[in-house]
């Protein structure tokens, strides 16, 4: 049924290759911060992804260098490098989906909000831009912190007039990638299998797995299942550590995002069923903006699942975590009216 609507229909964009049952939409991807230590692995699991067709890399420092490389990769998409403000323009024109991982990185002992003088000036900036050169773009945001960097991109959006709360989401997949791995390591079931719901925000205590919904069941104690819960809080802090000064995770961060460029752009292909946690507009709690399960379709956010039943730990994380989402959120909405 896919596959024929998409050669019915008169206005799709559709790559035909002689049979119709190899008919795969043209979608354009662009990377905002494509040469940085996300962008680039980020960049070429991207170029691996055969649901692209057009592979937009912008930077403002090393682009060419990065494009020339990806470019020669033999598969599917056309890749084009920009490399300055004044190209920026181009990069977006026409993009289904923008990945944002520009902005500064953490070093050991500072907060995700430490980045905020630096990071919220880039993000609003390259915000400006989507809504001008391509207003309908799903927009995946990387850049710390996503906590305030998502509701700055909404302000954004609505003073641009462009705003469509379905089309904007903060990228918490690494919440979940990690969370998978580590509950697999603890239950001694299959990592392949896991799925883990993880709510909330991304930043310390506001990081919250639903370990009680985690699937495969497996009998672990409550010092196991705390342990586990602060072990995926601090997990980026885990990395910065690790990598002493020189950034935070990229590797584990370009798997993610590409995870969830997939799931965009499997939903705007119209595949059924297509559901990732995700930081955005919502109204599971009274808290303007909250990662939740989502459902993803041909317009972005079809629909945001609700948490499910918590065990009294999650409850209590839940209470925990909502002041700081709060000031986070109002934080950015405030950068970005003033
Ligand atoms: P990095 O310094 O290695 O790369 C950042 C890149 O952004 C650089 O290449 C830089 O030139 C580019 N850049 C800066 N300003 C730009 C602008 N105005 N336009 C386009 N590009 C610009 O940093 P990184 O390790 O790739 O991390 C990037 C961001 O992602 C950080 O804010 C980091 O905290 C965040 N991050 C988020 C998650 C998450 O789970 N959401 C995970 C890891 C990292
Ligand atoms: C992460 O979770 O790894 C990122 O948010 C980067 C960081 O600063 O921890």
């Amino acid at each position: 049924r896919f596959i024929k609507s998409l050669t019915t229909s008169p206005s799709s964009h559709v790559l035909r290759r002689g049979y119709a049952s190899e008919a795969v939409p043209e979608r354009k991807v662009a990377v905002l911060g494509a040469a940085g230590g996300i962008g680039q692995p980020l960049s070429l699991l991207m170029k691996l992804n055969p649901l692209v067709s057009n592979l937009a890399l912008y930077d403002i420092a090393n682009t060419p260098g990065v494009a020339a490389d990806v470019s020669h990769i033999n598969t599917r998409s056309e890749v084009v490098g920009y490399a300055s403000d004044a190209e920026l323009g181009k990069a977006l024109e026409g993009a289904d989906v923008v990945i944002i991982p520009a902005g500064v990185p953490r070093k050991p002992g500072m907060t995700r909000d430490d980045l905020f003088n630096i990071n919220a000036g880039i993000v609003k900036g390259l915000c400006e831009a989507i809504a001008k050169h391509c207003p309908n773009a799903l927009v995946n945001m990387i850049s710390n912190p996503v906590n305030s960097t998502v509701p700055i991109a909404a302000e954004v959006f609505k003073k641009a007039g462009t705003y469509d709360p379905k089309r904007l989401f903060g990228v918490t997949t690494l919440d979940v990638v990690r969370a998978k791995t580590f509950y697999a390591g603890k239950a001694m079931v299959p990592v392949a299998e896991v799925n883990v719901p993880v709510v909330g925000g991304h930043a310390g205590i506001t990081i919250l797995p639903l370990f009680s919904q985690a699937t495969p069941k497996a009998n672990l104690s409550d010092e196991v299942i705390t342990a586990l819960t602060k072990r995926t809080q601090d997990g980026g802090t885990e990395v910065v550590e690790a990598k002493a000064g020189k950034g935070s995770a990229t590797l584990s961060m370009a798997y993610a995002g590409a995870i969830f460029a997939d799931a965009c752009l499997k939903g705007l292909n119209g595949v059924p069923d297509v559901i990732e946690c995700s930081f955005v507009q919502s109204t599971v709690t009274e808290l303007p903006f909250f990662a939740s399960r989502v459902r993803l379709g041909k317009n972005g956010v079809e629909e945001v699942l609700g948490l499910g039943p918590l065990s009294d730990f999650e409850k209590e994380g839940l209470e925990k975590l909502k002041p700081e989402l709060k000031s986070s959120i109002e934080k950015g909405i405030k950068f970005a009216t003033q």
